[in-house]
């Protein structure tokens, strides 16, 4: 199961995964593009190996409908949720939009939180701990480890995540579910644009630093961590663009 997956990161790891030979349920609110996703992703491989619920991941309704289409489509459980769906925020506590505040931490903290909850609960129900992988990935950020005064209230979100996911791992991982964090740096993306990050701040940035990470490189290292042996767990992976200094 993947959030967030009509654009970016989601969608790169969907597709990276696919190809990796997993089968997946894609979602995010824009239907067209995780259909689409989807047609497009059965039509390469020829069967069956996606099927997308389109709506918003914080809400409970939304993430137990992707557990019953996997049961449905795939006649199995997950045996990897990537929580990734999220948002970034141009701005401080001072000077961020406080408009935005409500959203933002409902989708990156108790969206997130949510779907841990309800992923851990399915993954820990039956079957014998390291008889196979089982994973909940969530994407952090740079910024939930290194506070970042041009996006601290984001940032704040990120840091909670980051929290979430070790409690999850030490409540979890006696139950052979690894809890992964995964921090990535400067992704481009339309992650910088729903930010409000001014484009010219963005091309200064991307300029000083550049290049910067692909959403298909944050991809292959989450496949990376799915691909481990069931005893083996990185549980922290921080990836940045080699030139980024800060933060
Ligand atoms: N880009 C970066 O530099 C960067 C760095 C570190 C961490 N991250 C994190 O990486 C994750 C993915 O970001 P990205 O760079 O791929 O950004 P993106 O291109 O803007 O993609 C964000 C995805 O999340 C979905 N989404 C947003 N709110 C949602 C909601 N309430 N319910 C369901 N889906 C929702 C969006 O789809 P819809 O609009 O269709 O719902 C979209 O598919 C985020 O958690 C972000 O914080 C990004």
């Amino acid at each position: 199961m993947v959030t967030g997956a009509s654009a970016g990161i989601g969608e790169a790891i969907a597709r990276d995964l696919v190809a990796a030979g997993a089968r997946v349920v894609v979602n995010a609110r824009r239907a067209e593009r995780v259909n689409t996703l989807a047609a497009d992703l059965n039509q390469q491989a020829g069967r069956t190996v996606a099927a997308s619920v389109a709506g918003d991941c914080s809400d409970t309704g939304v993430i137990r409908a992707m557990l019953e289409t996997a049961r449905r489509t795939f006649g199995t459980r997950p045996d990897l949720v990537v929580v990734n769906a999220g948002r970034g925020l141009d701005g401080s506590v001072l000077t961020s939009d406080t408009e935005q505040w409500e959203e933002m931490i409902r989708t990156n903290h108790i969206g997130a939180a949510r779907l841990m909850r309800e992923a851990a609960l399915e993954m820990t129900a039956g079957g014998k701990p390291l008889e196979r992988p089982r994973d909940i990935i969530v994407i952090g950020s740079v910024v939930g480890r290194h506070v970042s005064p041009f996006s601290s209230m984001y940032g704040s979100t990120k840091f909670a995540v980051g929290g979430l996911a070790e409690g999850l791992r030490r409540e979890v991982g006696p139950k052979g579910v690894r809890v992964t964090l995964v921090l990535p740096g400067f992704v481009v993306s339309e992650f910088q644009g729903v930010a409000g990050y001014r484009p010219e701040w963005v091309k200064q940035v991307f300029d000083r630093i550049g290049p910067v990470l692909e959403p298909a490189d944050v991809a292959r290292a989450v496949t990376f961590i799915a691909q481990q042996p069931p005893h083996v767990h990185l549980s922290e992976v921080m990836i940045r663009p080699t030139r980024q200094d800060y933060p």
